[in-house]
């Protein structure tokens, strides 16, 4: 099949490229002429694992090409993905939809003959229905545009996975459309995915706008209570990790997104629950979603109480304090630094006085654009030089197992305070570190057992 896709960001790029690989013909859309360029030179103008490769075969094959001219993409196909951004508005918790408006204002009017639009960014409850009734105001009379909605769930990191073997398809029709070819075109686009036995889900529009946001709200709840738990683990002298894994055994409960720590960041969680909550309010349900206020409280208040734990290791102040700190992504295999809780909470320590040494393996430059004024260090061992404090706030591979042995010789005190709850603090002890975790210490037991007997 031939299709376009319209933004070419985390989800756009990685929506073209593995539409490619699964053969399809696939034109990317982006206003960014130089994105367009480097991804027609198979470039990724961001990390994610796998991704280039991918990128690579769709170009080589010569079934996946970018540009900047959506007349081109107009002719091109009959089937258009929407996968621009829908960042938060400035000062407001509502979404900005600017993006999404001006490709249905510019595409729409280029359109002849039957055209399906299938938008997958994030949007409030009632933008898909407004969008149909946008598209049909600007088209020619010898138009037909449907537009459909079919969310996109991928996690950063594991996009690539994520698009191909995805835990389930949604696609969002028009109630008052009788006819059946949009799904049909779906489930031709997703053929070799469906075969999989991918659960495929069909419902409306406002349902389909609504899982996605329901998703997101749901896991930041699910992290902000892990959170909100920990603080009472803290003042107990209770082991937060531990209560998760047991917890975690309930079916009911499951493990994943339980991980106690610094909290979620990145260009989805947080402004996803904000701008939920403001359409809520708009819809007349003001009250139902004020516990999210709650949730991205208890988020917030981690990066508050990150950079106390780094005052107290620095003796109360932290004036004249140097601070490494490892990790700058929001997550670890990401380059992105969208609303990264670790470089939040270097810019704070800044901000009170302390000299900040940030290295991070792959989201240096951008970190570099936020935050010009911190200082970026080439390697861990250069922002370990004369520490007094190590955070790591980013659980990358290789922070998780750094052995404390390296950076020893080259701090001025060996504090190490785990933002993610991801270090082994035997090791750092016995090296001869004062070990602090975000969340409460972690219980050290004097035997195995305990562990296996709750576990087993
Ligand atoms: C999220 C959703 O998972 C995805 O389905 C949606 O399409 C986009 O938003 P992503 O932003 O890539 O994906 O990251 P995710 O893996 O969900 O992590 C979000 C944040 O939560 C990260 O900052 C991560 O560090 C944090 N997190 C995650 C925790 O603090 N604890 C956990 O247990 C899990």
């Amino acid at each position: 099949m031939k299709v376009t896709v319209f933004g070419c960001g985390y989800l756009g790029a990685t929506h073209a490229a593995c539409m490619a690989e699964l053969g399809h013909e696939v034109l990317g859309v982006d206003v960014d002429p130089q994105k367009v360029e480097r991804l027609n030179s198979g470039e990724l103008p961001f990390y994610e694992p796998g991704l280039s490769d991918v990128l690579r075969r769709g170009i080589d094959s010569g079934r996946l090409s970018f540009t900047t001219d959506s007349a081109e993409a107009a002719d091109f196909a009959r089937v258009h993905f929407l996968g621009v951004g829908t960042p938060q508005k400035k000062g407001e918790y509502g979404a900005d939809l600017r993006h999404v408006h001006s490709v249905i204002d510019d595409l729409a009017p280029r359109l002849h003959g039957e055209h399906l639009i299938i938008g997958k960014s994030t949007v409030p409850v009632g933008t898909a229905r407004e969008l149909g009734a946008r598209a049909r105001l600007a088209a020619q009379p010898d138009a037909a545009i449907t537009v459909a909605w079919n969310p996109e769930f991928l996690r950063e990191g594991f996009a690539v996975d994520d698009t191909l073997h995805p835990d389930r398809i949604v696609l969002g029709l028009n109630a008052d459309d009788t006819d059946t070819r949009t799904e049909s075109i779906v489930r031709e686009v997703y053929a070799q995915i469906l075969d999989e036995g991918i659960p495929f889900l069909v419902t409306d529009l406002a349902t389909a706008e609504l899982v996605k946001v329901s998703a997101n709200a749901f896991l930041a709840t699910k992290i902000s209570f892990i959170n909100a738990i920990s603080e009472v683990c803290e003042a107990a002298g209770a082991d937060v990790t531990m209560l998760a894994d047991a917890i975690g055994h309930d079916a009911r409960i499951g493990r994943r997104f339980l991980n106690a720590g610094l909290g979620f960041g990145g260009g989805c969680l947080p402004k996803d629950i904000r701008a939920f909550m403001a359409r809520a309010g708009e819809l007349g349900a003001p009250q139902a979603l004020t516990f999210l206020r709650e949730v991205d409280s208890i988020n917030m208040r981690r990066r508050a109480a990150m950079v106390d734990l780094a005052t107290a290791a620095c003796g109360g102040t932290l004036l004249g304090a140097n601070i490494t700190v490892l990790g700058a992504a929001f997550k670890p295999e990401s380059d992105d630094v969208r609303d990264s809780p670790a470089l939040s909470v270097a810019g704070q320590l800044q901000l009170k006085g302390a000299t900040v040494s940030v290295f991070d393996p792959k989201a240096m430059d951008n970190s570099r654009r936020v935050f010009p004024t911190l200082n970026y260090a080439n390697s861990i061992v250069d922002a370990a030089r004369g520490a007094d404090a190590v955070l790591v706030l980013t659980e990358w591979n290789e922070f998780v197992h750094l052995d404390p042995a390296e950076v020893t010789p080259l701090v001025r005190r060996t504090n190490i305070i785990d933002g993610r709850r991801c270090l082994d603090r035997k090791a750092w002890e016995t090296a001869g570190w004062t070990y602090r975790a975000l969340g409460g210490t972690p219980a050290l037991l004097p035997t195995v057992t305990a562990n296996t007997l709750v576990r087993g």
